[in-house]
């Protein structure tokens, strides 16, 4: 178990980092916790609302694009281990608007390298984690699966931006030997997520009986991991991964993105008190994405042999829970859709 007092998560008010805050705070009451956080449109304070008030956190808004604020934040609180999620995180808007991905994920993550070596070298710094995506290797045809050592090859403006930042994290512990671990992970899904991801924006359509857009033939097929499984991973890996090890992490649930959709229509008639079939009416075949990623899928042999994790929400289970977290917190799902989503959101399915 790895020695750690002042844990400095980054993007923590977004959809998996405010998960991993919620997380850290609860258990680990002698850890001080600290988010930061730009707050842009996929931050949001309402998803850690719960730890606000708790005497181990603190919030600070920030851009991991200034250095100085990173430096003073780790200096302040004497931060001993990092935590990186903070990112762009939508591929759909990277391929609108690649370089708002370039200069957050990849010099962001430089800012804090940067921040955390200075640390490193005075003798204050124990661990650099880097939250990264299984679209860094690329596509899959039908067979196959992810592992570690799979070779870069990303294929969209964003999943090209996390494969820098996570080159970036290796090329930091060779040269400077900085204590860094990295994990790559597959689609997650739950509470909180913002509703232009897949299943929160399909979850949202149905709520409002509007169509449920479905690129190119739908079959395209992702691998979809419950988000408290990840942050179960993340608590492992924070505190017991080997350093300069990076690990792959999946939720074992392989599915075309028309039968999952369907699978949500399914359980969504049925909370609703819809007729059986009446969402599925909804489904609209749209124009494909640029360069869509024909299929995702893990292998967590590693994860599972080292550290004996595997994911436990099966995904029939997973989309119940989270289809009832958004049915039950219609406020959330209304405060965040603000006009910069209704914009966003017009300007997708104009096309
Ligand atoms: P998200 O978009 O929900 O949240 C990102 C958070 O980062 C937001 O709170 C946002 O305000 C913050 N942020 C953005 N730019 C910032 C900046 N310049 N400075 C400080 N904060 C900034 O993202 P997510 O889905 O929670 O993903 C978190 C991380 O996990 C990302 O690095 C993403 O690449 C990675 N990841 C996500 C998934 C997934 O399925 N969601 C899968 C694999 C990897
Ligand atoms: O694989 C991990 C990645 O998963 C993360 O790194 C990204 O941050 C995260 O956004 C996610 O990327 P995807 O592109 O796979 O997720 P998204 O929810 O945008 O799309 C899932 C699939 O559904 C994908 O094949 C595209 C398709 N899709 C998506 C949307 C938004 C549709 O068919 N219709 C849609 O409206």
């Amino acid at each position: 178990m790895r020695s750690i007092h002042n844990i400095l998560v980054t993007g923590g008010a977004g959809f998996i980092g405010s998960h991993l805050i919620q997380h850290l705070v609860t258990k680990y009451p002698n850890y001080n916790v600290v988010n930061f956080d730009k707050l842009t449109y996929a931050g949001n304070l309402e998803n850690i609302k719960s730890v606000e008030r708790a005497s181990n956190y603190t919030f600070i808004k920030g851009d991991i694009l200034d250095a100085q604020a990173v430096t003073d934040c780790m200096s302040k609180h004497n931060i001993d281990t990092v935590v990186h999620l903070a990112a762009e995180s939508h591929v759909d808007r990277s391929i609108e608007d690649p370089n708002s991905f370039l200069t957050t994920n990849i010099l962001g993550t430089a800012n804090l390298l940067n921040a955390f070596r200075t640390r490193f070298e005075n003798g204050d710094a124990t661990l650099f984690y880097h939250i990264s995506t299984d679209e860094v290797f690329g596509s899959l045809g039908t067979e196959g699966l992810f592992t570690e050592t799979t070779r870069y090859d990303p294929r969209s403006p964003y999943s090209a931006s996390k494969a820098a930042s996570d080159h970036l994290v290796s090329a930091y512990h060779h040269t400077y030997k900085l204590p860094v671990i990295l994990s790559n992970c597959s689609n997650n899904y739950g509470p909180n997520q913002f509703p232009e991801k897949l299943l929160p924006l399909i979850i949202n359509n149905i709520v409002e009986q509007k169509p449920l857009p479905i690129y190119g033939d739908g079959l395209n097929v992702r691998d979809w991991l419950y988000v408290q499984d990840h942050i179960e991973a993340m608590d492992l890996l924070i505190h017991e991964a080997a350093i300069g090890e990076n690990y792959n992490i999946g939720g074992n649930a392989e599915v075309t993105n028309i039968d999952l959709v369907k699978m949500v229509c399914n359980i969504m008639d049925t909370s609703l008190g819809r007729c059986e079939g009446e969402s599925e009416n909804l489904i609209t075949y749209v124009t494909d994405r640029k360069g869509h990623d024909r299929r995702y899928a893990i292998d967590t042999t590693k994860i599972k042999t080292q550290l004996n994790w595997q994911a436990s929400v099966s995904l029939h289970e997973g989309l119940k829970k989270t289809v009832n977290w958004y049915l039950e917190n219609s406020d959330w799902l209304e405060n965040v859709k603000t006009k910069e989503y209704q914009n966003y959101y017009k300007k997708q399915y104009s096309k």
